[in-house]
């Protein structure tokens, strides 16, 4: 059930958390399906609820810096200090070698463990309300897109669970997930922070995505199919190409995508806007109308942000085949 986030429902939000119960909560960047991680039964219910391979580990999130260091192994807390005075609260999902504290179940058997301070105040009100931090992956169903709205989590999960309002997420895509090695910082997941965001504030690391050869670090989630509507997704350069998919298959039910000023520019497209806010919103509205393909219209606007092309390009390559389980 969807409860609107009130200092009434937040409270009986860290209730259900501390009683080993699952709650999903908002967040800057989309709703995360949250339990304590001291619950193994509540861990349990998550992978389960949400159809996620038990290999892949779940981010665990933080109301204070102290909290995030006591689940860091001594050897890591240095990095984890810098990274969490530049960019905590926020979009930043920093992997480090886990303490004691974090079980198994939560890093899925990984020497590390994922941890970031969410950047939404109904999300640290909640942090700060339960007696551990929180896992929470992203509140959808394994194969749909992440939830940017509580009526998403809503749509995938039903009325039993608790779902806590607190309007459509700033960001709308997933946190950037990095590890420190040396003096390089990989980024294992592209997100709502970008490469150059790291790359200004942490002038002393090399910031770099990672790539095959990193594969052992890489984030789990990576391997599976994500992000991806039911509906083909086609990435055009220009107006023309679209137009002329259109044409080649008239009876297709298509919807078209592209940036605001794009819309304008291309009143005959009757395009929809989109942006990184927007586009795992548009995905499902594609869906619930039963679209067949998705049209967008990748401009300059668009391709300047990597986070979403980088969504846009993985929804592409999968959409509409079966294939791994997104996360
Ligand atoms: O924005 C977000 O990060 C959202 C909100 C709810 O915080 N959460 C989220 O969680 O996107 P999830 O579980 O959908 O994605 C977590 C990603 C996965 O790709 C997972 O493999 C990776 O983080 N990950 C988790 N623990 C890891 C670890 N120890 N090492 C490498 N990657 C890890
Ligand atoms: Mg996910």
């Amino acid at each position: 059930m969807i409860h609107p986030a009130t200092s009434h429902s937040v409270r009986q939000a860290c209730q259900v958390l501390n009683d080993g119960g699952v709650v999903a909560i908002p967040t800057e960047t989309v709703y995360g399906l949250a339990c304590s991680i001291d619950r193994p039964e509540a861990i349990r219910r998550v992978f389960k609820l949400k159809r996620r391979p038990s290999d892949n580990p779940l981010i665990v999130h933080v109301h204070a810096v102290d909290q995030a260091l006591e689940l860091t192994a001594s050897r890591d807390q240095n990095i984890l200090r810098r990274l969490a005075e530049v960019f905590w609260p926020g979009p930043l999902t920093v992997v480090v070698s886990r303490s004691s504290k974090v079980s198994d179940l939560v890093s899925a058997g990984l020497d590390t463990v994922a941890i970031r301070m969410p950047a939404h105040p109904v999300a640290l009100e909640i942090l700060r309300g339960t007696q551990s931090p929180l896992a929470a992956p992203s509140a959808n169903i394994s194969g749909r897109p992440s939830p940017t709205r509580a009526q998403h989590v809503l749509d995938d999960f039903g009325d039993e669970l608790m779902i806590i309002d607190g309007g459509a997420c700033e960001h709308g895509l997933e946190s950037t997930v990095v590890r420190v090695i040396g003096s390089e910082c990989l980024i294992l997941r592209q997100g709502a922070l970008s490469a150059d965001d790291l790359r200004h504030a942490l002038p002393e690391l090399f910031v770099r995505s990672a790539n095959e050869a990193d594969q052992r670090h890489r984030s789990p989630g990576t391997r599976y199919r994500h992000y991806a509507p039911k509906a083909r997704v086609v990435i055009c350069r220009s107006p023309e190409q679209v137009q002329d998919m259109l044409a080649e298959n008239p009876a297709e039910r298509a919807v078209v995508l592209t940036s605001a000023i794009s819309v304008e520019r291309n009143a005959d497209l009757n395009a929809r806007m989109v942006n990184a806010a927007t586009l795992y919103d548009e995905f499902r509205r594609a869906d619930a109308l039963q679209v067949e393909r998705i049209i967008v219209l990748c401009d300059d606007e668009l391709s300047r942000n990597e986070a979403l092309m980088n969504r846009l390009d993985k929804a592409s390559e999968s959409g509409g085949q079966s294939g791994d389980e997104a996360v």
